[in-house]
């Protein structure tokens, strides 16, 4: 687990086989520095190789998720800097680095970069007044952290567009309907608790089994439909190697409860 202490988040087990970060940054609407982004992918990484851990909650306070990059950093950030930087560029860790479900939890402002976060996450929970949206636009730049290409893949060019050039913000009942949040919740108590509760469920499965799901739907985002099918097939054929394979359909076949290795 992470052993170091942060400034910027807040790492926590708050149940067996549960990592949750919290973002932290009150001043700023949680605003995602570059100091606040090394010690998210920090946690995330330390995380992701704990055997104590199965999946991770991401969550901000009730008031924000994240108001998105931090503003007053980039803002004179010079071409030749960005660049050779590969500035954004470490935020995407999140999605490639990290093979452990991670269930973003979103009440308040999910602006910019925080929305995007939100967007990298394998599942995204939300309250029904979390304002979600990619205001770029409003200051004289664009999406810079894949909001273009996930929020488009996940609400339609038609919507997106819509979105993304008049800077203008949608609800977490709009997300819920539009199929960006799995689920909806009326109250931030609620939220957390409909997090934990997935977060848990999942702690309960085959750590292997789990690794693998999430690893074959995000595939689905890169590839066509042929290689996809051939990529699950590949990962499917792959997991009777595994002991679990054999402890769970066996606990099937004698009416018990599978007792995973968890390895
Ligand atoms: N960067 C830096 N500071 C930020 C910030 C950001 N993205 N968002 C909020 N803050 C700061 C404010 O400057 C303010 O600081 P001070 O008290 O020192 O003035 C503090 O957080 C509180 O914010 P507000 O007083 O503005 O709070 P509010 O409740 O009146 O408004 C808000 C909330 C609508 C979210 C408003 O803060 C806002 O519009 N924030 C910016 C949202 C935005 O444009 N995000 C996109 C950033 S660009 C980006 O993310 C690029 C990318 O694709 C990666």
């Amino acid at each position: 687990s992470p052993s170091r202490p942060y400034e910027f988040i807040e790492a926590s087990e708050p149940k067996p086989g549960v990592a949750q970060i919290t973002l932290s940054r009150p001043k700023a609407l949680n605003a995602l520095s570059t100091p606040l982004i090394t010690e998210l992918n920090d946690a995330l990484l330390a995380f992701d190789k704990s055997p104590n851990t199965s999946a991770i909650i991401l969550t901000g306070s009730q008031k924000a998720f994240a108001a998105g990059a931090d503003i007053k950093e980039m803002s004179t950030l010079t071409f030749s800097e960005a660049y050779t930087t590969s500035f954004i560029e470490s935020w995407s860790s999140l999605t490639t680095l990290i093979k452990k479900p991670i269930i973003a939890a979103v009440s308040g402002h999910a602006l910019g970069g925080g929305c995007e976060l939100a967007l990298m996450c394998d599942i995204l929970y939300c309250t029904s007044s979390a304002n979600f949206g990619q205001p770029e636009i409003k200051l004289g730049t664009i999406p810079g952290a894949g909001g273009s290409q996930r929020l488009t893949r996940a609400i339609g060019k038609a919507r997106a567009m819509d979105l993304i050039l008049t800077g203008k913000s949608f609800s977490g009942t709009q997300a819920g309907e539009w199929g960006v949040a799995a689920k909806v919740f009326g109250s931030y108590e609620d939220l957390m608790e409909g997090a934990l509760g997935t977060a848990e469920t999942i702690a309960g499965y085959s750590k292997v089994a789990v690794m693998g799901a999430k690893e074959v739907v995000n595939k689905s985002q890169d590839l066509g439909i042929r290689d996809g099918v051939e990529y699950e097939r590949r990962v499917f054929h792959g997991i009777f190697g595994s002991e679990d394979q054999k402890i769970g359909m066996k606990a099937f076949a004698e009416k018990k409860k599978a007792e995973w290795t968890h390895k």
